[in-house]
């Protein structure tokens, strides 16, 4: 996540190479990273919170405490700003880990590795304006964000964070369903991609309600009309709502 991130900073110049900084405990990658991106590199992660504005933290959940745990807060001076990643970490935790930093709990999703993510940022105690600003302008580079207080991230979780696969089973589903009527399975795949992605964007770039968009395209005793009825008649909203439920308090349970 942390290098889909970088590489759209890099592609929206909102940072220049040699001013980012990453930290990567294996040699080889740290080469890679250099290489490929022409950033700076450190196996020192205490080198990241030296004279930074901010410092993505991207390591999974279960070593937080290793990683904060071999730093030396207490002498650094300006305090940048602590972009969190991790999955079902709380603002609390980070906050006791990380004392008078500004810290912000960030959710991005999957596709922020292709610039068309959704993040949602809640702030901690410590965040002024200009840290805030600074969260939209970081995540703004892969995809939409939205604010929002940190009692919804579970929810946000549950939607925008595991979205992609509930719409990857929809996709998948669709091209299963046009094989079924003798499609060639290439061919079922591309159709079902792209009638998601040009309803999306039509919903997006029309404003139009989801159910005014189902109206416009079901004609009376037509086709679509009769796939609805056979959706509402399996469950199909439903199932999808209860999915976004289920996820949202299995975030609940991670988080405890
Ligand atoms: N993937 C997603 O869609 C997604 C979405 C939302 C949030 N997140 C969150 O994003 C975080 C990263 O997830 P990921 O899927 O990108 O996992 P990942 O690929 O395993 O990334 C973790 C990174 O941390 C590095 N690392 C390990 N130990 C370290 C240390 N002591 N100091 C500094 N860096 C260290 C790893 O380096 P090596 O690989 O060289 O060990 C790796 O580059 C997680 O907290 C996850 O909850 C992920």
């Amino acid at each position: 996540m942390a290098e889909a991130i970088l590489t759209r900073l890099l592609a929206s110049q909102l940072y220049q190479p040699h001013t980012l900084l990453v930290s990567e405990p294996q040699a080889p990658r740290r080469s890679f990273l250099a290489q490929t991106y022409g950033v700076k590199v450190t196996d020192d992660n205490q080198q990241t919170l030296e004279g930074t504005e901010a410092v993505l933290l991207a390591v999974k959940p279960q070593i937080l405490d290793k990683v904060v745990s071999q730093l030396s807060l207490e002498g650094v001076g300006d305090h940048p700003l602590i972009l969190s990643i991790l999955a079902g970490t709380p603002l609390n935790r980070l906050e006791t880990a990380f004392p008078n930093f500004p810290v912000i709990r960030v959710m991005p999703n999957t596709p922020a590795t292709v610039g068309v993510g959704m993040t949602a940022v809640a702030a901690g105690t410590q965040v002024q304006p200009s840290h805030l600003t600074l969260a939209h302008a970081i995540f703004g580079a892969v995809g939409e964000v939205v604010e929002v207080s940190e009692s919804l991230m579970d929810g946000v979780t549950g939607l925008s964070g595991s979205g992609p696969a509930f719409v990857a089973l929809m996709i998948e589903a669709l091209s299963d369903g046009g094989v079924a009527s003798g499609l060639p399975r290439a061919i079922a795949n591309q159709l079902a991609v792209q009638t998601v992605l040009g309803t999306a964007t039509l919903m997006k770039e029309t404003g139009l309600h989801p159910g005014q968009l189902k109206d416009k395209v079901t004609s009376p005793g037509g086709t679509t009309i009769a796939g609805v009825a056979t959706l509402e008649e399996k469950g199909f909203r439903s199932a999808v709502i209860e999915a976004v439920k289920t996820a949202h308090r299995r975030s609940q349970e991670l988080g405890k």
